[in-house]
């Protein structure tokens, strides 16, 4: 399948709470989105998912939903989206909006019905269950930590969540549920926009036969995803969206799956499965995960260095055994992941702007639609808060709070893990200039800006002529350019070298290579010789032009793209 707008875009993911603020309240909005398309534009972007912004308390920044059909008040109104989708089209690009079908906000008025009694006509919409001798029903522990059940005392059960407890997980198996949520899609995609991002939709099938699991040494709860992830029905469900709603728009889909093996992957998006255009999965941003290093905490925040051939491996599986089946999308970080810069690159001074470059390098020339999380075009970083009060996101807190107050470990240790793991890394407020707080607005911002802001913004990235920002509207503009980086396919080299990224892409009669070093020490490096052709013409590199040759010397984070004549 070939020749999709999908699959030619380049995607831009906007946390428009974090992305530019209008009306200075100190909240991002969606008329600061306005100001900023010719800014995207003009990088190389040809379609933007924003995250959500419909009517929320906010427990979840918004993935807590009380109304499907209403926009924020802090981001603005229906008309502030509708001039968006028309200011987006006429620069000839997409709106991609995100769709939270797995839970709602406890303050949505289905689930406001549903706890009444046990026969309001909304009961079912959610899952709710009898406690156990006077526990909950299962031992199940939730993504944001903590039991997956909450207790409540009017019908005397409990609900299932499996974030935070203001986000009663909706019943699927509840057929008129699911009609109300496909009406809910239709009107959206009568508004204009180009498509979605299913959040969470690995989710939507529990087993429901509700059995507890074996509890992890040190742990309250069972870390049993599975009873909850990628599981059959999820498929049935999908097909029926495709059928009653998507079926009818020409719009694309991107899934996030969670904890998608490669064979749930290509039941989700294989083009013959008619499911979803492509999927989000997180293989490769977890690779340096320890859990044995800290087994009294959930994995995500636990960590190794990082071996490059585990990563090389994970990027690899889903290039190789996903092409010509289905559609890979190639991202490093989003608002749920830690600063790639700081992650998998080297965020100091000295090699801030050259490890940014080599890494948008090894990334972007991969198959599959690229997705840019907003910052990591300008180096942004992680941020170093060493006060708890400074962060905003509900899953620090959980953590924290059962953690540290709990005496399981200690304040410092915890901080620390905050610091390299946590999602608020990605969620500070977009940093434009060095004015006050970053000219993000003119009010103190919801969540602090990052003090580094001074060197790294977006003024600063416009005006250097060899900035990040620059090489990755040079990256865009050679791959859109190019047939043969969009539809071609993927061979990985020297997959066991700890520090030579080596891949080619080949489409007819083309083949581009990508040579890259990941770390800070130079290194000498034999290439294959099968790849050695004689003439090789330099379409990008970030280090002084060298030609392709058998002996190769590679400086900190060097990384060149050759083009074989
Ligand atoms: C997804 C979102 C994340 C949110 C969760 C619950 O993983 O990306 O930000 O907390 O779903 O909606
Ligand atoms: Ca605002």
């Amino acid at each position: 399948m070939h020749g999709k707008w999908w699959q030619e875009a380049v995607i831009y993911q906007i946390y428009p709470k974090s992305f530019k603020d209008s009306n200075n309240d100190g909240i991002g909005d969606i008329q600061g989105i306005i100001e900023k398309l010719d800014y995207l534009k003009d990088l190389g972007v040809t379609a933007i998912w924003v995250c959500p912004f419909y009517e929320s308390p906010m427990d979840d920044q918004g993935y807590d939903v009380s109304d499907f059909y209403k926009v924020s008040n802090d981001y603005g109104t229906l008309t502030d989206i509708q001039k968006l989708i028309e200011e987006l089209h006429q620069r000839d690009m997409k709106l991609i909006i995100d769709l939270v079908l797995n839970h709602t906000s406890d303050e949505h008025p289905w689930f406001v019905e549903s706890k009444k009694t046990k026969d309001n006509p909304y009961r079912d919409y959610y899952i709710w269950h009898k406690g156990k001798d006077g526990c909950p029903p299962t031992n199940w522990e939730s993504f944001f930590g903590g039991s997956v059940w909450k207790y409540d005392e009017i019908t005397d059960e409990y609900y299932m969540h499996i974030f935070s407890e203001k986000m009663p997980d909706l019943n699927w198996n509840h057929a008129q549920m699911r009609k109300d949520i496909y009406r809910m899609m239709h009107w959206w995609l009568n508004q204009g926009v180009d498509g979605f991002r299913i959040d969470a939709v690995a989710h939507l099938d529990k087993n429901c036969n509700f059995v507890n699991r074996s509890i992890p040494e040190g742990r309250l709860y069972s870390p049993c995803y599975d009873e909850f992830s990628n599981r059959p029905k999820v498929h049935k469900h999908i097909q029926e969206m495709v059928k009653d709603v998507l079926s009818f728009y020409d719009v694309m889909t991107v899934g996030e799956a969670g904890g998608a093996s490669l064979d749930d992957a290509l039941k989700y998006c294989a083009y013959d499965r008619n499911e979803f255009n492509m999927i989000i999965s997180f293989d490769h941003c977890w690779v340096d995960v320890d859990p044995c290093s800290a087994s009294y905490l959930p994995s995500k925040w636990t960590y190794k260095s990082l071996h490059l051939p585990d990563l090389k491996k994970s990027l690899a599986k889903y290039q190789i055994n996903l092409y010509g089946k289905a559609w890979n999308t190639i991202f490093w970080s989003n608002h749920d992941q830690p600063r790639v810069l700081s992650h998998y690159g080297n965020d100091s001074t000295a090699y801030r702007k050259k490890s940014a470059k080599m890494l948008g390098t090894v990334l972007y020339f991969l198959g599959g639609t690229p997705f840019i999380y907003q910052g990591e075009e300008i180096g942004m970083t992680n941020v170093s808060f060493t006060n708890i009060d400074d962060y905003r996101d509900i899953e620090i807190f959980t953590l924290y709070k059962e953690t540290v107050l709990n005496h399981i470990s200690t304040k410092e240790d915890i901080i620390d893990r905050i610091q390299k793991r946590s999602r608020d890394n990605a969620r500070t407020p977009m940093q434009w200039d060095d004015s006050k707080n970053a000219g993000f607005s003119q009010s103190e911002p919801w969540i602090k800006v990052n003090p580094n802001y001074i060197d790294i913004n977006v003024e600063d990235n416009l005006l250097d002529k060899g900035s990040i920002y620059h090489y990755y509207q040079k990256i865009f503009n050679i791959r859109q350019n190019t047939k043969t980086l969009i539809y071609g396919d993927f061979k990985l080299y020297l997959e066991e070298d700890e520090n030579i990224f080596l891949y080619t892409r080949s489409y007819q009669e083309e083949t581009y290579i990508v040579l890259a070093n990941f770390f800070e020490k130079t290194i000498d490096v034999v290439l294959p010789e099968e790849i050695c052709w004689k003439k090789a013409e330099i379409m990008i590199c970030n280090d002084i032009e060298k030609p392709l040759s058998r002996n190769m010397k590679l400086h900190p984070y060097e990384a060149i793209v050759y083009r074989i004549l």
